[in-house]
C-alpha cells in the first residue's frame, strides 16, 4: 500500500452487462482522507462502480487502483483495507448483531484477540450499542442499516465504499447516517454513492457525477458549484445587438456569452472567467456599456447551485430518442 497514492484511482474502466454498457471509460480519483459523493440518477452505474471497486465484480477494461494497489475481482488482501456497504445488504436475518459482527470480523481476518474490541466500536460508532444481542431480522429497516454500516467499519478498513447508505430511511434516520459520516470522517476516506443531491451537499468534499455509464462532471464540491455561480451574468440593455456584442468582444475576461434581442432591448448573458474579480470587472462592464449609450436596464447574477449544475448535466438530450 502506497502512503501518498489515491485512495481511488480509476482509469477508463468499462463494464457491460450483455448489451447494456454500464460504464463506459470511466476515470476519477479519490484523494485520502475525503468523502467524495458519487452522485447520479438510477441506472447511472453507480452500484457497478462499486462493486468492481469492492472486488465483487471484474471489469471488462481499464485499471483500478485502491492505494496504489490494482484490483482484481476476489482480491482478498484487500478485504481488510476495504468496508463496502452494499445497495441491499444481505444480512444474516436469523443471526443476532454481534454474532453476525463477529461472523464478519472473522471473515475479513480480524485477529481473535481484537475481535471484540472492534466489533464493540463499530456498535458504538454506528449507534447499535443497544441492539447488540437483538437477532437482525427483528430490527427496524433504520437498524438494519446500521448493522450493514457496522459490518462495512468491523475490520477497521481505510476505505469505505457505501452504495447508497441513507436509501429507504425516514429523515431523522437520514440526519443520524449523516451527522455518522461526518464524524467518520476524520478516520476514514469515504466514497458514497447517491441520487440525491443533498446527500452531496451536506456530506461530501468532492463529487464525481455520473450520467448513463459516463462521468460528467467531477471536482471539490463547491468548485462545481462556483463554476457556474456568481461568474454568470444577464444584462440586459436598450441598444442593438451588433454594438454590443461588438462591445464584449472587447471586453477583457469575459469567456463567453450569449446575445439576445428581446423588443428594444438585448439581453446577453456571459460568464466570467475564473481568474477575473467579478465586482471591478462588472462596474467595469457596465460602465464601458454607459459610455456607449446602451441604457442598463438590469443586470443579475445567476447562482446556479449544484442542484441546477446535476440537473443540467444529467438532462435527456432532446436528440436521443
Ligand atoms: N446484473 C445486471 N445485468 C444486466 N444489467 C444490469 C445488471 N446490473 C445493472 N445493470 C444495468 O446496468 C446499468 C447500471 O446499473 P447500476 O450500476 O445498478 O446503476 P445505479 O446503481 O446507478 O442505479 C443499468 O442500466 C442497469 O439496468
Ligand atoms: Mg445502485
Amino acid at each position: 500500500m502506497l502512503e501518498d497514492a489515491p485512495a481511488i484511482s480509476v482509469r477508463d474502466v468499462s463494464k457491460r452487462y450483455g448489451s447494456v454498457a454500464a460504464l463506459c471509460s470511466v476515470s476519477f480519483d479519490v484523494q485520502q482522507g475525503r468523502i467524495a459523493g458519487f452522485l447520479g440518477p438510477n441506472g447511472a452505474g453507480k452500484t457497478t462502480m462499486l462493486r468492481i471497486l469492492s472486488g465483487a465484480l471484474s471489469h471488462d477494461a481499464g485499471s483500478v487502483a485502491v492505494f496504489g494497489e490494482p484490483v482484481s475481482e476476489g482480491h482478498l488482501e484487500l478485504r481488510r483495507t476495504i468496508g463496502y456497504m452494499p445497495e441491499s445488504a444481505a444480512l444474516y436475518g436469523e443471526m443476532r448483531v454481534t454474532e453476525y459482527l463477529r461472523f464478519r470480523a472473522e471473515l475479513k481476518g480480524v485477529e481473535r484477540s481484537q475481535r471484540k474490541a472492534f466489533i464493540d466500536e463499530a456498535m458504538a460508532d454506528c449507534g447499535i450499542t443497544d441492539v447488540a444481542s437483538r437477532v437482525i431480522a427483528q430490527l427496524s429497516k433504520g437498524y438494519r442499516q446500521r448493522v450493514s454500516l457496522a459490518d462495512a467499519l468491523v475490520a477497521k478498513p481505510k476505505l469505505l465504499l457505501l452504495d447508497e447508505p441513507t436509501a429507504g430511511l425516514d429523515p431523522n434516520q437520514i440526519r443520524d447516517v449523516r451527522n455518522l459520516l461526518l464524524r467518520l470522517k476524520k478516520a476514514y476516506t469515504v466514497f458514497l454513492s447517491t441520487h440525491i443531491l443533498s446527500e452531496v451537499e451536506t456530506v461530501a468534499d468532492d463529487v464525481v457525477i455520473v450520467h448513463k455509464g459516463r462521468v460528467v462532471a467531477q471536482g471539490k464540491k463547491d468548485l462545481l458549484t462556483r463554476r457556474e455561480s456568481g461568474k454568470t451574468f444577464v444584462l440586459a440593455l436598450r441598444a442593438e445587438a451588433g454594438p454590443v456584442s461588438k462591445l464584449f468582444r472587447t471586453t477583457v475576461g469575459l469567456a463567453d456569452f450569449d446575445v439576445e434581442t428581446d423588443g428594444p432591448f438585448v439581453r446577453v448573458q456571459a460568464t466570467w472567467d475564473d481568474h477575473v474579480q467579478m465586482g471591478p470587472a462588472t462596474e467595469r462592464l457596465v460602465a464601458a456599456c454607459v459610455a456607449s449609450g446602451f441604457g442598463v436596464r438590469d443586470l443579475r447574477m445567476i447562482d446556479a447551485r449544484l442542484e441546477d449544475v446535476f440537473a443540467e448535466l444529467t438532462r435527456e438530450s432532446e436528440e436521443q430518442p
